[in-house]
């Protein structure tokens, strides 16, 4: 977790290192800090909170230097407190760091260092780094001194460092957090995304595991564990500086939620094939060979990509006939996982950068399983260690509650299910039927966005209520439990989603007419059943919320409230059905007056274990 920012160059550091603070507080946001070196040393400040509290607090300051690293943090050792806000720093105040990872054997270091005398001023993990680098800067040139340190360091990083009587250079290191390093016409910006780095070029580097990098204003060098320079591919960013900004929203989370037609277009564009019935999947045709012979698919991710994998798994099975599983990533990593070569570990990652969904698939590798990868940002971790892979074209997605990421990884699965299933027995008149249902959902999507005004009243009505479920069958069972959790990530309500048919075995025991019950009841093939549970609902008193199909007469006299949506091919309604509970999610926390995009003790992307 957190988000570290570097600047090296001609201009003044501080503006560029907050507003690049600001653009990574997805990442985290209990505490944030920053230090920018000048020709008088090295000048420090930190605060508690959200960014906006540590630009107030040096608001009016004179803080110049155009050299400088920050970081905003998302708390792992240690509360949130100035103390433990990054950058931390050696006995001298002369070495100072930011960390984004673990440093697990920490305890180990830090009580070595205090036997030699190091004063630690923090609870963190992080601040070893800096003392060992301290110590091993007594013998040895600073980035000597950086490799010996980071040798000695069991754990993730992407670190970034400036030292005051070295002050033409950063040097920036990482392993298992991501680094990029964007080159601009008169320095270099370093950061643990390309957020920060988009509005000032579209040039960058990834730097991959146990590679550091030394930079100063002019150049900069990058060398590998082995100590060999490495010569590095300059990527071309393309995502434009609007299309990560907020177009006018209160939120990012609602301009997420509203740009999902264009998002799952742009997930779609050029790989349907309708006339053929087929997906075309660039990303799979070194694979595709190995894929027509797989016999099981193991999909492993987390949060809201969990739940999306939950839906690959009816369409794969349903369509494919392939056996699939569901793990989540961060038990998968941790069992004996039994795998083989007719196996493909599928990581379903909006970030590609979550670790517990990086390591299962190194653990997939190590098993000699086919990995493969669903992934939204462009040459992250994830997409880079995977064999093969899709990616969403979602855009950036900035609200921490996944929204339009969901609807783009539906619609990449729902195209998997196409390649897969026409290279074994799905019929062309399937295939075309499938994809031509998928190509409609965008528009589909438009005519659920433009119900927001109904949604955003029932959410009113109901946004008093602290305990809700959130029920559907089959295809949408994975919804309610989406939309379960969009609502608690968001409004710290107490929202369970559950199998409809489940409901019966236990959680009936909770309904009364303080627990209302979200419904989702599409026309499909579970219709009636899911019909018979709404009855059972409303003889224990509990009021319904219901999803239904547009058109239903019958759903509407029955509950307390309806919202509805369009008929699709039953494989693809969670792709709409999920919409009007984003948007319920949404308004619901809104009205509790609640910070949306940055909900408390979460993170968007979680890269520690
Ligand atoms: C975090 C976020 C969730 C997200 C999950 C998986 O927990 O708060 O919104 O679904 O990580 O993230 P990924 O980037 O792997 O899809």
């Amino acid at each position: 977790m957190c988000g570290i920012v570097g600047y090296i160059g001609n201009k003044e550091a501080l503006p560029i290192l907050i507003d690049g603070l600001k653009r990574l507080e997805y990442r985290g946001y209990d505490s944030a800090g920053f230090s920018v070196l000048n020709g008088n040393g090295i000048m420090t400040e930190k605060a508690v909170g959200k960014v906006v509290e540590l630009e107030n607090k040096v608001n009016g300051k004179n803080i110049k230097g155009s050299v400088g690293i920050a970081h905003t943090r998302w708390a792992t050792h240690g509360k949130p407190s100035e103390r433990n806000a990054h950058p931390h720093c050696d006995c001298e105040k002369n070495i100072f760091l930011v960390h984004n990872g673990i440093i697990e054997n920490y305890k180990e270091l830090k009580a070595d260092l205090e036997k030699l005398g190091h004063k630690f001023s923090s609870e963190t993990d992080t601040e070893v780094l800096a003392h060992l680098i301290e110590e091993y800067a007594k013998q040895v040139p600073w980035e000597e001194a950086v490799w010996r340190t980071l040798a000695h360091v069991q754990g993730t990083y992407g670190i970034a460092t400036i030292k005051a009587d070295d002050p033409e250079r950063i040097i920036v290191a990482r392993n298992g957090s991501p680094l990029v390093l964007g080159i601009l016409e008169d320095g270099f910006i370093i950061a643990s995304d390309i957020a920060p780095i988009v509005r000032h070029t579209d040039r960058v580097i990834y730097l991959e595991d146990g590679e550091m990098a030394e930079i100063t204003k002019e150049k900069y060098e990058v060398i590998n564990f082995k100590r060999k320079k490495v010569a590095k591919e300059i990527s071309k960013i393309d995502w434009t500086l609007e299309e990560a900004e907020k177009k006018g929203y209160d939120h990012f989370m609602m301009k997420e939620i509203m740009e999902q037609p264009e998002a799952v277009e742009n997930s779609i564009r050029g790989r349907l094939v309708v006339g053929e019935g087929i997906a075309k999947l660039g990303g799979l045709r070194d694979v595709a060979e190995r894929t027509r012979h797989l016999k099981r698919i193991v999909i492993v991710s987390c949060g809201t990509s969990y739940y999306a994998g939950l839906v690959g798994k009816y369409m794969f099975e349903e369509y494919a006939g392939i056996r699939t599983d569901v793990e989540y990533a961060s038990e998968f990593r941790y069992r004996k996982p039994i795998l083989d070569e007719e196996t493909a570990v599928l990581a379903i990652s909006q970030s590609g950068e979550t670790a517990d969904t990086l390591a299962a698939i190194r653990e997939a590798k190590n098993k000699g399983a086919l990995t493969l990868g669903i992934v939204n940002v462009v040459g992250s971790t994830i997409a880079r260690e995977t064999d093969a892979g899709v990616y969403n074209h979602a855009g950036p997605e900035i609200g921490v509650a996944s929204t339009k990421a969901f609807t783009s990884q539906l619609s990449i699965l729902a195209l998997f299910t196409l390649f897969l299933g026409r290279q074994r027995d799905m019929s062309y008149v399937m295939g075309k039927r499938i994809a031509e249902e998928l190509e409609k959902i965008p528009e589909l999507i438009k005519t659920i966005l433009k119900q927001s005004g109904e949604i955003k009243k029932i959410a009113k009505k109901y946004s008093s209520f602290s305990n809700l479920f959130f029920l559907g069958r089959k295809y949408n069972f994975p919804i309610a439990m989406e939309g379960a959790l969009k609502l608690k990530e968001i409004s710290y309500a107490h929202a369970e989603g559950y199998p409809f048919g489940e409901m019966k075995h236990g959680p009936i025991a909770l309904i009364d007419k303080n627990f209302p019950v979200v419904a989702i009841a599409t026309k499909d093939s579970v219709y009636e059943k899911t019909m018979s549970g709404i009855q059972e609902v409303k003889a224990r008193s509990g009021k319904v919320i219901a999803l239904a199909t547009k058109g239903d007469r019958e759903i509407q006299k029955m509950v307390d409230d309806a919202v509805f949506v369009p008929k699709t091919l039953e494989m693809l309604t969670p792709l709409l059905s999920v919409v009007p509970l984003q948007l319920f999610a949404y308004y619901f926390a809104v009205n509790k007056s609640l910070d949306v995009d940055k909900p408390r003790n979460l993170a968007k992307s979680v890269t520690v274990e």
